[in-house]
Formats: structure tokens, C-alpha cells, sequence
């Protein structure tokens, strides 16, 4: 209900400096400490996606925070988008931009071809991330079937760099 996802959205804490002066964090650990806040952020994620993806694939670190609770609450699977240097066996890998300097995501080939994918992620800045993981479902023939972020911070316009994206709380 809106009560509900109003509820979640207020357990979400907003930190001023940090990591650096002028940054203001959003921190989801008082909202993943809730057991009906995660409930209903994990089914507001995959909403409008259900019944049309197989796995959910979340972006290492903080996408792994959801995409377990989401593929458990949606009847998937889950694969795992790493950070470079972690998978024993990558098969996929895309490189990206940050604030300063680049990253480097991987993933195994573990799915079969085709398989429908919900990539996720805790949040849309830039759109970064979400558009290297876009490529590297596509560069390992997986289909994207939907994007899916528990907030996005409308200012930074990751929208046009990822295209289309649910989120379930815009700020
Ligand atoms: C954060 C956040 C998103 C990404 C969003 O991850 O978890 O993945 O930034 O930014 P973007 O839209 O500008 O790409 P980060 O790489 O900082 O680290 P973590 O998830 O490993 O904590
Ligand atoms: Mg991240």
C-alpha cells in the first residue's frame, strides 16, 4: 500500500558529507533492518516485472542487498554481477566510468542463452553502473528484462544514460 511504501521510504537515512563533503548518503540499512520494510520494497521492485523474468541479477555490493530478497519474493533465481577480479570463471566483462577513474564488472556464464534477466541495484546516480550491467547481460546473450532500483536521484538524469528504470522511491 502507499502507508506501507511511505513507511519504507521514512526508514531510508539521509547523511550529509559523506563519503566527502557536499555528498548526501543514503543509507538502506535501517530500511533492510525492517522486516515489512524489506518485504515491501522487494515486492514494489519486482512488480512490474512479474512473471516475465527468470533471474534476477544484481550489482555487487549494495544490488546484492536486494536481489536475494527479490528473487526470493518473486520465485527466481539470482546471478551475481562482481566487481572485477572476484569470479573464478568471467566470461563477460564491462568496463565504466566513475567520478574519478574507471570500474570493471564481470559475470559467469552461468545461464543459459536467453534467459530473461531483472537487473537491480540499491541506487540510480549517474547511471553508470546500471548501463555497464545493461551491456554485460547483453554481451553474454542473456535478455534484459526490466531495470529496477530501490531509489533514484532524479537530479544526476541516469535515466537517459540507462534508459528506462523503475524505481521505487525518487528523490
Ligand atoms: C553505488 C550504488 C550504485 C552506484 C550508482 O555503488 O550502490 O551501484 O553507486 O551510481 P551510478 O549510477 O553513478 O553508477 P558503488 O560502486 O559506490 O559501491 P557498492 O555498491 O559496492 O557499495
Ligand atoms: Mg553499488
Amino acid at each position: 500500500s502507499a502507508a506501507d511504501l511511505a513507511r519504507a521510504e521514512s526508514l531510508i537515512a539521509t547523511i550529509p558529507d559523506f563519503p566527502e563533503p557536499g555528498i548526501l548518503f543514503r543509507d538502506i540499512s535501517p530500511l533492510l533492518a525492517d522486516a515489512a520494510g524489506l518485504r515491501t520494497v522487494a515486492e514494489a521492485m519486482v512488480a512490474p516485472f512479474a512473471g516475465t523474468f527468470d533471474v534476477v541479477a544484481g550489482v555487487e555490493a549494495r544490488g546484492f542487498l536486494l536481489a536475494g530478497a527479490l528473487a526470493v519474493a518473486s520465485g527466481t533465481g539470482l546471478a551475481p554481477i562482481r566487481k572485477a577480479g572476484k569470479l573464478p570463471r568471467p566470461a563477460g566483462s564491462v568496463d565504466y566510468a566513475l567520478e574519478y577513474g574507471t570500474a570493471t564488472i564481470e559475470m559467469s556464464d552461468d545461464l543459459a542463452p536467453g534467459t530473461r534477466v531483472l537487473l537491480v541495484d540499491d541506487v540510480l546516480a549517474t547511471g553508470g553502473t546500471l548501463r555497464a550491467g545493461q551491456q554485460l547481460l547483453e554481451q553474454l546473450g542473456y535478455a534484459l528484462a526490466g531495470t529496477a532500483v530501490l531509489m533514484e536521484l532524479a537530479e544526476l538524469g541516469g535515466r537517459d544514460v540507462c534508459g528506462p528504470v523503475h524505481s521505487v522511491f525518487t528523490v
